[in-house]
């Protein structure tokens, strides 16, 4: 069995540390890559990070996991509201899947409520800032350990 779990982000997700950080925080892309890398390697796993602005970007992405990876993670951004590609991509994929997202998205504007990805995803995470893409690795760390 593949030990590789992608982490994979969707639009506006490059500027994180930049864009909005009283929403989104401080930490980069680069911390979260470096920290959720440290969490899988203490368990015998290896991330690869990734991020598209592009939709068909994120599902090329995921298409490139199902012959590569066990797991992924994923905060599809903007995307996870509309995108019923990155869902039926997420479909043809058969390893595990977690959504994250940095933010409560339930505690803000009522068209982030509904999400695509979530008709697919194991778990989900929201409001653990970037925090919570730590614990999805861990989360699938575990399950795949089981
Ligand atoms: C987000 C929440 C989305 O609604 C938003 O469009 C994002 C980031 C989050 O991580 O909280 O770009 O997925």
């Amino acid at each position: 069995m593949s030990k590789l779990i992608y982490i994979l982000n969707g639009p506006n997700l490059n500027l994180l540390g930049k864009r909005q950080p009283e929403i989104y925080g401080y930490d980069t892309l680069e911390d979260v890559e470096r920290n959720c890398a440290a969490v899988a390697a203490e368990r015998g796993f290896e991330v690869a990070l990734y991020q598209s602005n592009f939709e068909g970007g994120i599902v090329e992405l995921i298409h490139k996991a199902r012959e590569e990876a066990c797991a992924i993670v994923i905060n599809p951004g903007a995307y996870t509201h509309t995108s019923v590609a990155i869902l039926d991509a997420l479909n043809a994929f058969d390893g595990l899947v977690f959504e994250c997202h940095i933010s409560n998205v339930h505690k803000r504007e009522s068209f982030r409520h509904h999400s695509y990805v979530s008709m697919r995803a194991d778990g989900v995470m929201a409001g653990f800032g970037v925090q919570g893409y730590e614990l999805c690795v861990q989360r699938a760390c575990s399950v795949l350990a089981e």
